[in-house]
């Protein structure tokens, strides 16, 4: 088990990243003193797959569990979702020294970080992420949110988690595109911020394709490291916040002008890092070679580099239509080399262009 602390003073919490923790729920939230009641929060496919087993270890340490179902996926960051979960954590007797176990992918956990966050000005929240992205990213930093009819994440609050569990052999259910699609950010990690991590995601990778729980958990374990280190610094630094939007500035844009339908969130990550790779040679940031070596572990992971199934100029007018966007300049976080990353605020409209026509 490896065992990541983020260091955030009294909101700071541990991460604990290995096959099998999900048995440690129960006494791990005993021995954080939470109170008796708990919601256990998930959708009716994993509440079925590992309901009983979060379950089994949280009345084992003394619990009262009430299990909260909420729709699968982005279904659940919805008003109307919220408000049930408000409602019945009430008629689970639920109080100020209870708890939320998110047991899901990122959108179950957004949803019901927000309501451990709102209910009764805000109570306990343990993550038990169950997806590679949620494990990696949404978990960690305690962003929690739901969505408004006119865009993603538009209500939410900042509620750190008291306890992160991390269990890799949940992840032996998830479906192919999907596992695929977290290693966009596992890669990511490596690329702007860690190249030795990089290099063992290169050499890990076809054991990650096998779900091999070793690899899983040093790789799952390792970008833990990573995002909580952004986190931690986050307050101080205000150039670590963007790093972690490397390949995503490209990406998001490929997703809207694709409605949201033709990639999954990780595949247009894994086209924007292509992207900005690519730019940042045509900009002279990197040397030959570096773009290279992104894609090619994108490739291997199964992922798109080529190919963004959306015309060049529509990617490039739904990012100038982001607010951060000057006079047909535009900010990026671009990788001078493996494992380190570089804020340029004047990029080119036509580069970018350039860029993504000889990508097409
Ligand atoms: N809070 C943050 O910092 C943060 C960061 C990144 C993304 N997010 C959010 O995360 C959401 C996307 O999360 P996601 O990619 O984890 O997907 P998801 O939560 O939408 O889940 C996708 C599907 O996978 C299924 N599933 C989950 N785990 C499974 C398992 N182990 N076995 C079988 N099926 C499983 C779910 O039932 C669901 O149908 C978005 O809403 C995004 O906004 C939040
Ligand atoms: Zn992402």
């Amino acid at each position: 088990v490896i065992d990541v602390p983020v260091r955030l003073g009294p909101r700071g919490y541990r991460i604990l990243v290995g096959a099998g923790v999900l048995d440690r729920l129960g006494p791990e939230l005993a021995a954080l003193g939470a109170g008796r009641r708990v919601a256990l929060v998930a959708d009716a496919g994993l509440l079925g797959l590992h309901g009983p087993a979060a379950t089994k270890s949280l009345e084992g340490a003394g619990f009262g569990v009430a299990a909260l179902e909420v729709p699968a996926g982005e279904e659940a960051k919805r008003l109307e979702v919220l408000a049930g979960l408000w409602e019945a954590m009430l008629d689970a007797g639920l109080d100020r020294g209870s708890t939320v176990v998110a047991l899901g992918g990122g959108a179950t956990g957004d949803v019901a970080g927000f309501a451990a966050a709102t209910y009764m000005r805000g109570i306990g929240l343990v993550q038990v992420p169950t997806t590679l992205l949620a494990q990696v990213d949404a978990s960690i930093g305690g962003k929690t949110a739901i969505d408004l009819p006119r865009g993603k994440n538009l209500v939410g609050a900042f509620h750190q988690p008291r306890l992160v569990l991390t269990d890799t052999a949940l992840l032996g259910t998830l479906p192919e595109r999907d596992f695929r699609s977290g290693l966009a950010e596992v890669i990511k990690h490596g690329i702007v911020l860690d190249a030795a991590y990089f290099a063992e995601v290169e050499v890990l990778l076809p054991a990650l394709l096998a779900r091999d729980l070793a690899a899983l958990t040093r790789v799952v374990g390792g970008s833990c490291r990573i995002k909580a280190a952004v986190v931690e610094r986050d307050a101080e630094e205000a150039e670590l916040r963007a790093v972690l939007n490397y390949g995503h500035t490209i990406g998001h844009a490929i997703e809207a002008v694709t409605g949201f339908a033709r990639w999954t969130h990780g595949e247009a990550v894994a086209l924007g890092i292509a992207a900005e790779a690519r730019l940042a040679e045509r900009l002279g940031v990197a040397a030959p070679g570096v773009a290279e070596r992104q894609e090619a572990v994108l490739r291997a992971a199964g992922l798109p580099v080529r190919g963004t199934a959306a015309p060049a100029e529509a990617v490039v007018e739904a990012l100038g239509r982001d607010k951060k966007a000057r006079d047909g300049r535009l900010p990026f976080v671009l990788a001078p080399e493996i494992g380190r990353f570089r804020l340029v605020s004047d990029v080119p409209r036509a580069a970018v262009l350039e860029t993504l026509r000889a990508l097409a």
